[in-house]
Order: C-alpha cells, then sequence, then structure tokens
C-alpha cells in the first residue's frame, strides 16, 4: 500500500466513534472525511457535512455523535446511517452521505478513492469546505 495514503492505524478506528481526516481534490482543495467501524467489522469513510446545510460539519473535530449505526447531525437532528450513508430522519430525509472510498490493510486504514488524496488527521483548517463549495444549499437545491 502507498504509505501517503495511510490514514490510520486500523485499530484506532472503532466502532461508535468518527474520526476526522483532511483530504485534497483534484482541483487542490481540502475537504474532511470522517470514518468509522460498523458492526461487522467493516470500516466505511464518508465526507464530513450535512444533506441539510452543507456548511455544518458532523464530526468538529471532537467526534461526532453515533448511536445505533447512525451519525446525528448536531444543528437539526438528522440521523444517517452508517453502512449505505442514507438520512432515514430529518429535514434531509431520503438524501445519502458523500462515501469516500477506504481500504484495511497491513493494519491501517488506508484512502483508496480516486477523487482525493490523503492530507493530514484531523480538521481541515478551514472554516467550510463542503463538497459543493459551502453554503447553504440542501440536497434538494434549495
Ligand atoms: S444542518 Fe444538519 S440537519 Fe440541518
Amino acid at each position: 500500500m502507498d504509505e501517503a495514503a495511510r490514514v490510520v492505524d486500523a485499530d484506532d478506528v472503532v466502532e461508535g466513534e468518527t474520526l476526522l481526516f483532511t483530504v485534497r481534490d483534484d482541483d487542490g482543495d481540502l475537504g474532511e472525511a470522517f470514518c468509522t467501524r460498523l458492526s461487522d467489522d467493516t470500516v466505511v469513510a464518508y465526507r464530513n457535512y450535512c444533506q441539510h446545510w452543507t456548511d455544518v460539519h458532523l464530526d468538529n473535530g471532537d467526534g461526532a455523535r453515533v448511536t445505533n449505526g447512525e451519525v446525528w447531525c448536531q444543528k437539526h437532528g438528522a440521523t444517517f446511517q452508517l453502512d449505505t450513508g442514507y438520512c432515514d430522519f430529518g429535514p434531509c430525509e431520503g438524501s445519502v452521505m458523500e462515501s469516500v472510498d477506504v481500504v484495511v490493510a497491513d493494519g491501517g486504514v488506508y484512502l483508496a478513492d480516486d477523487e482525493y488524496d490523503f492530507e493530514h488527521r484531523g480538521p481541515s483548517g478551514v472554516d467550510s469546505d463542503a463538497g459543493t463549495g459551502g453554503g447553504r444549499i440542501d440536497f434538494t437545491g434549495n
């Protein structure tokens, strides 16, 4: 595996918690993502913004709220299934979080998404870094 793409030791990704990291897209822009472990031991990752207001982060750097396999948006209470990314409750119900491809190998979690390069662990340091370019545009385009 490409060590430059190693996000974290796999043992550090645990069920019920999110781990924040920063990626760089093809345009050189920084964005945030988080990874977590599912109950079946799979590690998944998503971009770190709500589908309701895309400038709202789900993980503010100290871990998102996760219960029963779902991550919560603490702004208006939307919940997203971590296995599918699907929002099953809240103002953006029916939307889907943007997934980020990761693989587990050699005891680590590696970024394996053609759209992004791994930058560093933790927040991006950019105020609003949503994939849509920020702003309060919800998943319906409103
Ligand atoms: S900003 Fe996330 S539910 Fe409203």
